[in-house]
């Protein structure tokens, strides 16, 4: 087989079968194959797109690529959640131990936040003592005594995936359908995935600005998963303004437990029990998202997941006790109101710029090396749709520094008030097939 044969059919709109997607994937990741060439790939399968069969070979050669992770010691059906990657986005640490809580064993494999999205490691470690370097030996017994633990990246998971997606990030081929859904579904799958559901996010703060390409991409995840024997299923929701009303570490973990005792914030609430709905249908423990939803919400309100989640902690060596008390995690040393400066609406709070002012406190990371500071971050008390006063606070600063007049500056630019608007649709479509 040739490398440049299997460029010309992709550029000539043929389709590739499985053994030159295999050929592909294992030459460039020994290095046998070029970044040119592979960059011409990219650029053809662009352009001219991969059917049902190529996008299913193509992921299942990448996790082929390296290391696949077993988790067949771990009882029941392993389910895991995936979001294209938003601001505040609190849900994992609310529906880990919701889902543990009515029975779907959560094993979590995780990473650190990198940019303005956090990572929740970086969101667990406020906790005083917790970690995730345990073995893959003690996370599996964990998951089958709690019904969930969190591991760090271990393993050289999808390392085709790892170097396809540098060499598209410059070579003006991430935005294509097939290459983002076979990797992001590879790199599920080699964690260990028995099934997956997918929050593909939309909005200005997301990676799919509109629904119509959101949409595009969850029916491409979802079919490649089905196809290659994963039970998925993909909700749309709305990254216009930031998830929940916490930015930042600790900020985030107090408002996971406030949701996990039922007084959480209304949209991130709403996004939890929808994605943990889905979670427990394909986890095989409810016939239908209706019964799925009222044994999430019995959880709840019978305190079973907010001990679930004391649990988890404490067996990764941190403070349980947080749960019954949330000043016990880091607290910044400055709280400052940000004001709003007219009366009106709010029509807009641009996500991805909260992210930004969010890391200028020392909440995100700027390069993998950097220190983060788990205490700062952000606290909303309005958001698009509200009220709001003139003079009446629009969020609490929580900071170390004293001097905070730039992410101030940045703050009162993203958010608009105007004389109407409405509150955003958060949910906009559940797809299963
Ligand atoms: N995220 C991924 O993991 N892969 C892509 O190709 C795009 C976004
Ligand atoms: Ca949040």
């Amino acid at each position: 087989m040739r490398m440049v044969d299997i460029i010309e059919k992709k550029r000539d709109g043929q389709a590739l079968t499985q053994e030159e997607i295999e050929f592909f994937i294992t030459g460039y990741t020994n290095g046998d194959i070029p970044d040119y060439q592979a960059s011409s790939l990219a650029m053809a399968i662009y352009f001219q797109d991969m059917n049902d069969d190529e996008r299913a070979a193509l992921t299942m050669a990448m996790v082929n690529s390296g290391d696949v992770i077993d988790l067949s010691n771990i009882n029941g059906i392993k389910v895991d959640k995936h979001s294209t990657g938003g601001v505040g986005d609190t849900t994992t640490l609310v529906l880990a131990p919701l889902v543990a809580a009515v029975g779907v064993p959560v094993a979590k494999m995780s990473g650190r936040g990198l940019g303005h999205t956090g990572g929740t490691i970086d969101k667990l470690e406020s906790v005083e003592g917790f970690h995730v370097e345990i073995t893959e030996d003690k996370f599996v017994q964990l998951v089958n005594e709690a019904k969930v633990a969190v591991i760090g990246q271990t393993g050289n998971l999808t390392p085709a995936d790892k170097k396809l997606y540098g060499l598209r990030d410059v070579t003006g081929t991430v935005n294509s359908i097939p290459l983002i859904a076979s990797s992001i579904m590879s790199k599920k799958i080699a964690a260990g995935a028995d099934a997956i559901v997918l929050d593909v996010k939309t909005g200005n703060g997301a990676f799919m600005k509109t629904i119509e390409d959101a949409e595009a991409l969850a029916h491409a995840m979802v079919r490649i998963g089905n196809n290659v024997g994963r039970n998925t299923m993909a909700i749309i929701s709305d990254m216009g303004q930031p998830l929940g009303n916490a930015i930042g570490n600790a900020l985030e973990v107090k408002e996971a437990i406030e949701t996990l005792q039922g007084k959480g914030p209304e949209d991130l609430t709403e996004l939890v029990m929808t994605l943990g709905s889905q979670m427990v249908v394909v986890g095989g423990k409810a016939n239908d998202l209706d019964e799925a939803r009222n044994l999430l919400k019995r959880a709840i309100e019978n305190g079973s997941a907010l001990e679930t989640f004391r649990t988890f902690l404490e067996n990764q060596d941190g403070d349980g006790s947080v749960v019954d008390d949330v000043s016990k995690l880091p607290q910044a040393k400055y709280q400052t109101e940000l004001l709003a400066e007219s009366s009106g609406v709010i029509t807009e709070i641009i996500a991805n710029e909260v992210g930004v002012a969010s890391m200028m406190l020392g909440a995100g990371r700027q390069t993998k090396e950097d220190d983060i500071d788990l205490s700062v971050g952000l606290e909303l008390h309005k958001k698009v749709g509200d009220k709001v006063n003139a003079g009446e606070s629009l969020l609490t600063i929580h900071s170390n520094q004293e001097q905070i007049d730039d992410v101030k500056a940045k703050l009162l630019q993203s958010i608009t008030i105007s004389e109407s608007g409405d509150a955003p649709t958060l949910i906009h479509k559940i797809i299963t097939e």
